[in-house]
C-alpha cells in the first residue's frame, strides 16, 4: 500500500529513518494524469532505487495561460491507484504554501539561456516555474535519484542546468518517451482530445520520423521544411519545428553527430510538444 502524505514535515519523518539507515530514495515528480508513460518512470526508478517516492501537484507556477492550468486534467484516485500498482511507498501532495518560499535560490539561478527557446518562447516563465517547483520538491524529498521523461526534453536540459548550478546532491535520470500505437506520445494532455483529433495529432511523430529517416542523407534545413510542409497539410497548428544541438538547444543548420529534433503544435485547443534524437549512426 502507498502512503499518501500531504506535508512536508511528515513527509520528513516518514523518510528520515530509510535515509539514516543509507536506503537509496527514488523521486517521479509528476502533475497528476498518470499514464502509461509515467509508469515507465516509475519502474525505472523501482529498478534503481530502494524507496519510490511519487509527488503529484499541478504547478500553478509553470502555466502562463489560466485556460490551460484549469482543464489540465485531474484524476487523483485513478493517480493513486496507479502508483500503488506500480509499487510507490510514498505519494507527495505538497501544499502550495511549503513550495514556494519567497528567497528560492531557483528563482534567481542561471540556466544558460537553455530557457529562451522553444517552450521558453511560447510560454514564457514555465520554466522559471518548473524550476522553482522542482527545486522545493528535491528539497522535500531530497532523492538520491530523480526521474524525468524525455518527452520533455528541453524540461530535462533546464533540469540538470540548474541542478549543477546550484551543485544539489541529485542525479537526473531520463527515460524514453512512450508512445502509442500509432507513435503519438504518451501525454496527460492526450486526454483533452477528441477522438478525431486524437486521430490526427499522430502527424507529429510522422513529421519527426521523417526528419530522423533522412538525417543522414539530407540538409537540416531542407527536411525542415519538408516536416513543416507535412505538418502544414494537416489540421495541426504548427508552434515551432527546431532541430537542435542537445547541450546547447541552439539550432542545428549543418548536420552533425547528434541533434534533436523538437516541436510543438495545437491540435484544437490542445498544445502538445514532442521530440527525436538524431544522431550518427
Ligand atoms: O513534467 C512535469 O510533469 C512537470 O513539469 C513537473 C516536472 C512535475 C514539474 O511540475
Amino acid at each position: 500500500m502507498s502512503q499518501i502524505i500531504s506535508n512536508k514535515t511528515q513527509l520528513e519523518e516518514a523518510l528520515n529513518p530509510y535515509r539514516r539507515k543509507g536506503v537509496s530514495i527514488g523521486f517521479v515528480p509528476t502533475m497528476g494524469a498518470l499514464h502509461a508513460g509515467h509508469a515507465s518512470l516509475m519502474h525505472a526508478a523501482k529498478r534503481e532505487t530502494a524507496l519510490l517516492v511519487l509527488s503529484i501537484f499541478v504547478n500553478p507556477r509553470q502555466f502562463n495561460d489560466s485556460l490551460d492550468y484549469e482543464t489540465y486534467p485531474r484524476t487523483l484516485s485513478e493517480d493513486i491507484a496507479c502508483a500503488e500498482t506500480a509499487g510507490v511507498d510514498f505519494i507527495y501532495l505538497p501544499q502550495y504554501d511549503e513550495l514556494f518560499l519567497e528567497d528560492s535560490p531557483a528563482s534567481k539561478v542561471s540556466l544558460n539561456g537553455l530557457d529562451l527557446p522553444m517552450e521558453g518562447a511560447s510560454r514564457p516563465g514555465h520554466f522559471r516555474g518548473v524550476v522553482e517547483v522542482v527545486y522545493a520538491l528535491f528539497n522535500h524529498v531530497k532523492p538520491h535519484r530523480a526521474f524525468f521523461g524525455q518527452k520533455d526534453f528541453q524540461q530535462l536540459a533546464i533540469i540538470r542546468a540548474m541542478v549543477n548550478s546550484l551543485s544539489l546532491s541529485v542525479s537526473i535520470v531520463s527515460c524514453p518517451t512512450l508512445r502509442e500505437v500509432d507513435g503519438l506520445a504518451m501525454s496527460s494532455r492526450n486526454l483533452r482530445l477528441t477522438s478525431i483529433q486524437r486521430q490526427t495529432a499522430s502527424v507529429l511523430y510522422r513529421a519527426l520520423s521523417l526528419i530522423r529517416e533522412s538525417w543522414h542523407n539530407e540538409p537540416p534545413l531542407e527536411l525542415i521544411h519538408k516536416a513543416k510542409e507535412m505538418l502544414r497539410q494537416s489540421p495541426l497548428d504548427l508552434d515551432y519545428l527546431f532541430i537542435v544541438d542537445p547541450d546547447t538547444l541552439l539550432p542545428v543548420e549543418i548536420p552533425q553527430d547528434s541533434a534533436v529534433v523538437c516541436v510543438a503544435a495545437y491540435c484544437g485547443e490542445v498544445r502538445l510538444i514532442d521530440n527525436m534524437l538524431l544522431s550518427a549512426d
